[in-house]
């Protein structure tokens, strides 16, 4: 009788359990990798990094917020979903996207039977009343406590499934942590889940929690050899004074650099409770962890102040840290990534192939692929945002300007003509980077990292036309590319190795 009750239940048990594998994808906001971001990511490290796959070669579509966000939801280049900048007119949370929200890949494992949850900040606009109000849910979650709003640490309301709470003096990092263990504590086996935790930090305000305030006083930002430097042969927006920046200036740097590596250390305790929690659940074999960013950040570099918005490395390049079934442990994979291969290589994960619509690949792990790759880069400059204060020198010209204070020493970060695309061309030997810009000089930027990591010298001249016009014809082809097969290097390699 006892073997039969047995036998039943294991039958049951067999019948009902999903094994598909579980996501945990943690994303970061602003969070460098090559300034030493990841430095204070002990837990990280150890529970992650070390028990998974580091990518040296990772990379966003678009160094800033909203449309970086919405690449990695849906897998798909910034001309093809639209969301061009932070701004509700400028896609972010907008009517088109609005369309597209049913086609990230949270809407697909949904309807395979995944259950979704998403906790922290979601498309900048979320929330608001012109973008919808908190009562809207986006499609894809079965479990939804989106921030409205962007970046902040305390003060904020939470969507939870489209109840808004306010809350003032929890620290926003440890309830989206709560949220995340409760989740977690709630699964059955009956289904596999998705999680997304995405903190603010380490963004502007930079505020850390009470119990790691001061962790770091004692350090200084990173100065790298293109530390306060004036830029030389670089684009308009960077040759604005004042240039290098004046000595007052560097202890606030110092501050903003210590404060972010505070404001990680809980997302670091959340990546632990996390783990644990999927540990203490028989989770943890069966889960894949995700930790990634969804730009880089810049802090003193080419004498400008602190943000992100530029195609340097420090802005454009993100860590991307991943564990779980059969990825090789402790290996630090090269093969060049782009925000938008998570989509697909999730869905593939999960079994379901990608559509061919997506832009991104599947990132193919364990093999160090000798891989070679044209990334693309695309950043539209804003003006007219009201961020040009009227105690700045260039306040006449604030229809064009932006993010222009006197705590800045009036240093602009952004302007309508900081457009540009650039190529991010890596393979086993080829180290380079192409940009174009959208203003009145045409202006082009060309650095080879191979020789020059900290890209002083803009090479453009230097190179032979032939191969400027190979990079100029590619950018083009790949400014209008839609779906994988047709976004990955869309035109045959000249033979570039001899050259360098
Ligand atoms: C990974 O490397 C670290 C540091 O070298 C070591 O302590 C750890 O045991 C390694 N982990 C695995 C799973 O190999
Ligand atoms: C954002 O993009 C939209 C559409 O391109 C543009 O009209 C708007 O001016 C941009 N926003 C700002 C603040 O520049
Ligand atoms: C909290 O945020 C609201 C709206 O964003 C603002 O009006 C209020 O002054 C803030 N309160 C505090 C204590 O910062
Ligand atoms: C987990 O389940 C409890 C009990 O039903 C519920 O109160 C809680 O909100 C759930 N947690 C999450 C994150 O959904
Ligand atoms: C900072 O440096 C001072 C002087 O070298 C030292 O006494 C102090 O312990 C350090 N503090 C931290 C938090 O490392
Ligand atoms: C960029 O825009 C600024 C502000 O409108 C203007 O002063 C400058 O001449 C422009 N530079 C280029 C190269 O387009």
């Amino acid at each position: 009788m006892l073997s039969f009750i047995l036998f039943s239940l294991i039958l049951h048990s067999s019948l009902c359990e999903d094994k598909r594998p579980n996501f945990v994808i943690i994303l970061t906001d602003d969070q460098d990798v090559t300034l030493g971001g990841m430095t204070p990511m002990k837990n990280v490290q150890r529970f992650i990094a070390n028990e998974g796959t580091t990518f040296a070669n990772s990379y966003v579509t678009s160094p800033i917020c909203c449309p970086s966000r919405a690449s990695l939801l849906t897998g798909l280049h910034v001309h093809n979903h639209l969301t061009w900048n932070n701004s509700l007119h400028g896609g972010c949370y907008g009517r088109y996207w609005k369309r597209l929200e049913t086609k990230t890949f949270a809407g697909t494992l949904k309807a395979s039977g995944y259950n979704t949850f998403y906790a922290g900040k979601y498309l900048n606009n979320y929330g608001f009343k012109d973008a919808g109000g908190p009562e809207l849910v986006p499609p894809g979650w079965s479990d939804f406590h989106g921030l409205v709003g962007n970046s902040v640490y305390y003060n904020y309301t939470i969507s939870n499934n489209g109840v808004p709470t306010h809350s003032n003096d929890l620290y926003l990092t440890d309830v989206i942590r709560d949220l995340g263990v409760s989740f977690i504590e709630n699964q059955t086996e009956s289904r596999p889940f998705m999680m997304v935790l995405a903190p603010p930090a380490p963004h502007q305000p930079f505020t850390p929690a009470p119990r790691h305030k001061d962790a770091f006083s004692n350090v200084t930002a990173v100065k790298h050899p293109n530390f306060n430097v004036r830029a030389e042969n670089k684009h308009w927006l960077l040759t604005m004074p004042p240039s290098p920046l004046p000595e007052t200036m560097l202890p606030e740097l110092d501050r903003v650099y210590r404060s972010r590596w505070e404001s990680l250390l809980s997302v670091d305790e959340m990546v632990a409770d996390i783990v644990e929690t999927l540990d203490n659940n028989n989770l943890l074999d069966n889960t894949y962890l995700i930790y990634t960013s969804d730009n880089g950040y810049h802090i003193g570099q080419f004498s400008q102040v602190y943000d992100k918005r530029q195609p340097y490395e420090s802005d454009i390049k993100v860590p991307l840290v991943i564990r779980g079934p059969n990825i090789a442990k402790n290996y630090t994979d090269v093969q060049p990534v782009l925000n938008i291969d998570i989509a697909p290589t999730i869905l593939e994960l999960a079994g379901i192939k990608p559509p061919k619509s997506v832009d991104g690949k599947p990132i193919q792990f364990n093999q160090n692929m000798d891989r070679e790759r044209n990334m693309l880069v695309e950043y539209y400059g804003e003006g007219r945002d009201g961020t040009v204060d009227p105690h700045c020198p260039w306040a006449y010209d604030k229809e064009n300007l932006a993010q222009c204070y006197p705590q800045y020493d009036c240093k602009c970060q952004d302007a309508r003509n900081n457009t540009y695309a650039c190529l991010r061309h890596i393979s086993h030997r080829i180290n380079m980077k192409y940009c174009a810009f959208a203003d009145e000089q045409n202006f082009k930027e060309m650095y080879n990292l191979n020789s020059d990591p900290y890209e002083m010298k803009n090479i453009v001249n230097d190179v032979f036309p032939s191969i400027r016009h190979w990079y100029k014809l590619t950018l083009t082809q790949m400014l209008t590319c839609k779906g994988a097969d047709n976004c990955d290097n869309p035109l045959e390699n000249p033979k570039l190795i001899s050259v360098f």
